[in-house]
């Protein structure tokens, strides 16, 4: 890992993981992106000057030459206004009303580390100085009297770039921000295909991928939260790249709220790719003196396909991301009484479940919506936060006594954001949720949304939830969020900075949570956004989990978890085994399945465990002693997808250990199929030179010794099972044998 600067202190290249990104302040001052791609070494001269020419309908914005003009220059931070017609990294509308601009080089600084800045924002942090450097570059618009600092941070063996973009208005004036994206890069080829993740409510984060044709294509949010329908993240994947070969471009934006990720094919053929904050819904102004910073963005490359691109993500995220105390601390399996009884629970029902819960070695029961006001049903009392105690007559504490008392960690599910109509706080602070004036107020779900932009509301829930968490009495939260918003507009801001809403309440959420995750750093957070609506790195710096969908069904789950993987490691994602016939699509899956499929991520229980036969509390015992077993590799181990459920009757799996000694695979599958294919798992991730004892699972619950067979072998041949019935499941550990060992080697 380094960051070399040329002895003219104009050329830059940051190399780590293998790749190499290179960057260089030319003579006439602008900053140009030269290179990003497999490392290659640092030495004056790498650059793309020939794409500079003379170029019909690009203007020159050196007036006594005809070869240089933005609209051929690939650049670090595009500005507006000067010829280049690309996608623009932002725009600054200044007092005299002109929205153009031309930033130029005025020095670099190179930072040990990654230094924390309280930027209000969630980021990544660096454990230690040996383990990141920055490079700030500083560039200076004279006539706009701008400074734009931009940050890059790269980590330690991480093919990974993290930028970001501070705004400092030198001026006398104000100026107003109307678009500041976080990173922008230019590739010099268009021949890639884009891939994002979309879905809806209940099916977030399914892969799409097509041809990069000409023009712009992007994915955005307009929602207020990143989304269920759309997830800020972008890959420029080379045509055929699969998940061991081929060139990948990704960027990921640290960020919960409205973005853009998007790329342009311009008319030469190149590609510009991008991210940041929703520009169509932004605004900012700065005032003299004062200075606006971007949300982060991780930017990462791959020679060896998506599934490299993806441990880049998840080793980034579960090292760097996320409060310090969670980053190592194994995730315990919850019973969450949601599908089990919805609102029709009290105090005798809970324990009830709590009973069987601990019976069974669940390890924590999270008490989910209805607790509290008149909370019957979703039609009300969100705002009112004082415990139900005709549910409840022993208050919060009192069940949390009795719940530990079990055994049991003690959870408790929250919607601070949000306020019910009929409600009483509804009642007494009308003007408290985001409104414009003379409009009526769309709801969802009966609720509108608490404006988070305004400090003494988000002080309102900081104090609600510090009294209950000051009592000791929980130890998990889940934070829910269940509307997107509509009129979007603050009492708290005059007219001309109403476009700041938006962006205002996600930096006061941020501050909420950063208050109450820093004030009770014992407490495990888990986020929720009605399912996955939410599953972003932004939130998971603060809550280092996420209910990954309201669809509980193993078979859709296959999909969710398979395509929500490609960025965020499965110790993020909380996946639980629910009933039959599931409650989203009415399917039945056998328990197995169910239970493989949850186990695969941070694992937990949806149902009521009253309810089960003698024989299903055998298998859920038997599943939480093999999650048990098998959870620190689940958790903290690397992550390989074998067989893509997008495309195949059957989604495939595997964990393998940080020393390659111990590995976990799983394969599920979709409906039974008369002369279907066989197919061969190919391992990935195991020591070629290594032989590993291969122990197969039965549907009896049974592991069964099958042979030795080598690393090599298992990478290259691989693993297969025949079945004969939907949903069957084949799981296998692999444990790496000790060089004097005996035994038969395939
Ligand atoms: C949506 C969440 O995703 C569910 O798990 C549950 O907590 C409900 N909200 C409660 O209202």
């Amino acid at each position: 890992m380094g960051i070399w600067v040329d002895a003219s202190g104009r050329q830059f290249q940051l190399d780590t993981g293998g790749s190499s990104y290179r960057i260089e302040a030319l003579a006439e001052g602008y900053l140009a992106h030269w290179y990003w791609g497999p490392q290659v070494r640092a030495r004056p001269g790498l650059d793309r000057r020939t794409l500079l020419r003379h170029r019909a309908f690009s203007p020159n914005v050196m007036v006594d030459r005809d070869d240089f003009s933005l609209d051929v220059l690939p650049q670090e931070y595009p500005s507006w206004g000067r010829g280049d017609y690309r996608l623009p990294a932002y725009q600054v509308r200044q007092a005299n009303g002109s929205a153009v601009t031309d930033l130029h080089f005025a020095g670099y600084r190179r930072l040990q580390g990654k230094p924390y800045a309280q930027t209000g924002l969630p980021q990544l942090v660096a454990s230690s100085d040996h383990d990141a450097e920055t490079l700030v570059i500083t560039l200076v618009d004279a006539v706009a009297q701008l400074e734009v600092e931009l940050f890059y941070t790269i980590f330690t063996e991480l093919s990974a770039v993290v930028r970001s973009a501070r705004f400092r208005n030198r001026g006398g004036d104000s100026i107003h921000l109307e678009r500041a994206l976080s990173a922008s890069v230019d590739l010099p080829s268009a021949n890639w295909e884009w891939l994002r993740l979309t879905g809806a409510w209940g099916r977030e984060r399914h892969i799409a991928r097509t041809p990069l044709g000409a023009g712009l294509q992007a994915i955005s949010s307009r929602r207020g939260a990143s989304s269920h329908q759309a997830n800020p993240f972008l890959a420029l994947v080379e045509p055929g790249a699969t998940e061991t070969q081929g060139w990948v471009y990704a960027m990921n934006l640290v960020y919960s709220g409205n973005f853009f990720a998007g790329a342009e094919v311009d008319q030469f053929d190149t590609a510009r790719m991008a991210i940041g904050i929703n520009p169509s819904l932004f605004q900012w102004q700065i005032l003299p003196g004062e200075h606006f910073i971007t949300p982060e963005a991780v930017l990462v490359f791959s020679d060896q396909g998506l599934g490299k691109m993806s441990e880049t993500f998840h080793r980034l995220y579960r090292r760097y991301l996320g409060p310090e105390a969670t980053r190592t601390r194994e995730r315990p399996i919850v019973l969450n009484n949601w599908e089990a009884t919805y609102f029709a629970f009290d105090e005798a029902k809970l324990l009830e479940l709590a009973t069987v819960a601990a019976d069974l070695g669940v390890e924590t029961l999270v008490l989910d919506d209805g607790w509290f006001g008149d909370r019957r049903d979703d039609r009300r009392a969100l705002g009112d936060w004082t415990v139900n105690r005709e549910k409840l007559p022993h208050g919060l504490t009192g069940l949390a006594e009795r719940i530990h008392a079990q055994g049991l960690g003690f959870g408790l599910w929250v919607e601070p954001e949000m306020v019910s109509v009929e409600s009483a706080l509804y009642r007494q602070h009308p003007d408290w949720c985001l409104a414009v004036p003379d409009r009526s107020r769309s709801e969802g779900r009966h609720q509108l949304v608490l404006d988070l932009s305004r400090v003494e509301i988000g002080d309102w829930i900081i104090g609600w939830m510090s009294e209950i968490l000051a009592t000791g009495a929980v130890d998990y939260i889940k934070w829910d969020m269940n509307r997107h918003m509509t009129e979007v507009g603050s009492a708290g801001l005059p007219p001309d900075r109403q476009a700041e809403t938006a962006h205002r309440y996600m930096l006061g959420l941020y501050r909420v949570l950063d208050t109450l995750t820093t004030k009770f750093p014992h407490v495990l957070f888990e986020g929720c956004s009605g399912g996955g609506g939410r599953f972003d790195p932004g939130m998971l710096y603060y809550m280092p989990q996420t209910w990954t969908s309201d669809d509980s069904d193993a078979m859709e789950r296959l999909t969710i978890q398979y395509g929500t993987s490609l960025v965020y490691p499965p110790v993020a994602m909380t996946a639980h085994v629910s009933a039959v016939p599931n409650h989203q699509v009415g399917r039945r899956t056998p328990m197995a399945a169910r239970g493989w499929v949850a186990m695969s991520a941070t694992f937990g229980y949806e149902l009521d465990v009253t309810r089960l036969t003698a024989e299903e509390r055998d298998q859920v015992r038997r599943q939480i002693v093999q999650y048990k077993r098998f959870r620190r590799l689940v958790q903290f181990g690397d992550f390989y997808r074998l067989l893509d459920p997008h495309r195949e009757n059957a989604a495939a799996w595997m964990f393998v250990s940080p020393d390659r000694g111990d590995a976990l695979v799983i394969w599920v599958n979709r409906l039974a199929e008369p002369a279907g294919p066989v197919h061969w798992l190919l391992l990935r991730g195991l020591d070629a030179a290594r032989d590993y004892q291969v122990t197969q699972w039965s549907d009896g619950g049974e592991w069964q010794s099958l042979s030795v067979v080598g690393g090599d072998a298992l990478m290259a041949v691989g693993l297969s099972r025949s079945y004969r019935s939907d949903f069957a499941v084949a799981a296998w550990h692999l444990a790496a044998r000790q060089p004097d060992e005996g035994g038969s080697v395939r």
